[in-house]
């Protein structure tokens, strides 16, 4: 046995003042009565390398990257998941003692397993997918539903070159819509995720009337703060399901804990609270 000390994750990033991922590792592992610990690491760029190579060796079993670190983290991983490869990022890393750095990207994971635990009637197939917005978020998003194998997913931005960035890289039934045009692309969408920064604490404000959202569609947000965002609200008003985005961040985090800490986790109303409750 490699470990003689608790098992010990880390979520690094440059700055790390506002993740969540401690509180909601720490809320499973005192769950599961597992006596591991799980802490934020502020490594600035220019040391990411070498600190997660020296983490490996000094009693982490593996942790989370967030940005700037997701590309590097891929780079440097000695083996890569078909998941980090499609991003060619990773937000999930396991120290093994055999095979070395092993990068895994589990943001898509989260996205579906949200939508599935959500809206259980949510399928890939149930019809055309509109994503709004091309940043970080939308590309780990747009992967996910397209492997999932949505028909048709219509994608705009209000920069329309980065909408465009997104569907040359991950290719498949991407069509690209202008911004112009974003509230006709809601039309007949079976699916509508906000992956913009409106209606954002701090961000602008939502700049959409979601008229052509029908009825029945289900719509999502990647952001989480507020957790009821406007778009989630509007989307609401005019008849959609809606799901929100908190359950992303949960779900993203199953694969790592299982790996790390040897138990199937489970995300439920506790671990929102606490997730929820925990002040920045
Ligand atoms: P993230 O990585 O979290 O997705 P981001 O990269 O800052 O965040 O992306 C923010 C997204 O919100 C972008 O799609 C941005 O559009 P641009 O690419 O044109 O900047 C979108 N966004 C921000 N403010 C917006 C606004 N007022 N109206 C429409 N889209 C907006």
């Amino acid at each position: 046995m490699s470990h003689s000390v608790a098992p010990m994750a880390f979520v690094a990033g440059w700055p790390i003042g506002h993740t969540k991922s401690p509180v909601l590792h720490g809320h499973w592992l005192k769950r599961y009565g597992i006596a591991g610990h799980y802490l934020p690491l502020p490594i600035a760029p220019e040391d990411f390398e070498g600190a997660l190579r020296m983490l490996g060796k000094v009693g982490f079993v593996g942790g989370n990257v967030t940005i700037p670190h997701k590309m590097t983290a891929f780079a440097v991983a000695d083996e890569v998941t078909d998941g980090a490869k499609r991003l060619r990022a990773a937000n999930t890393i396991i120290f093994d003692a055999d095979r070395g750095i092993i990068a895994d990207n589990t943001d898509g994971f989260g996205f579906i397993e949200n939508l599935r635990a959500g809206s259980p009637s949510w399928a890939a197939k149930s019809g055309p997918a509109t994503v709004l917005g091309a940043g970080g978020a939308s590309r780990a998003i747009v992967a996910a539903l397209l492997d999932a194998g949505v028909p048709e997913l219509r994608l705009t931005n209000r920069t329309r070159e980065k909408a465009q960035a997104i569907a040359d890289e991950l290719g498949g039934a991407v069509s690209v819509v202008d911004w112009a045009e974003a509230e006709a692309s809601i039309d007949g969408a079976a699916l509508v995720v906000n992956t913009t920064s409106m209606g954002m604490e701090g961000g602008p404000p939502l700049s959409l009337t979601l008229d052509a959202m029908g009825e029945g569609a289900l719509a999502t947000d990647a952001v989480y703060a507020p957790l009821d965002t406007p778009f989630l609200k509007l989307a609401r008003a005019k008849g959609a399901q809606t799901v929100d985005g908190l359950g992303m961040l949960l779900h993203q985090a199953r694969p790592g804990f299982a790996a790390w800490f040897g138990r199937e986790p489970e995300v439920d109303n506790d671990l929102r609270q606490a997730v929820l409750g925990a002040s920045e």
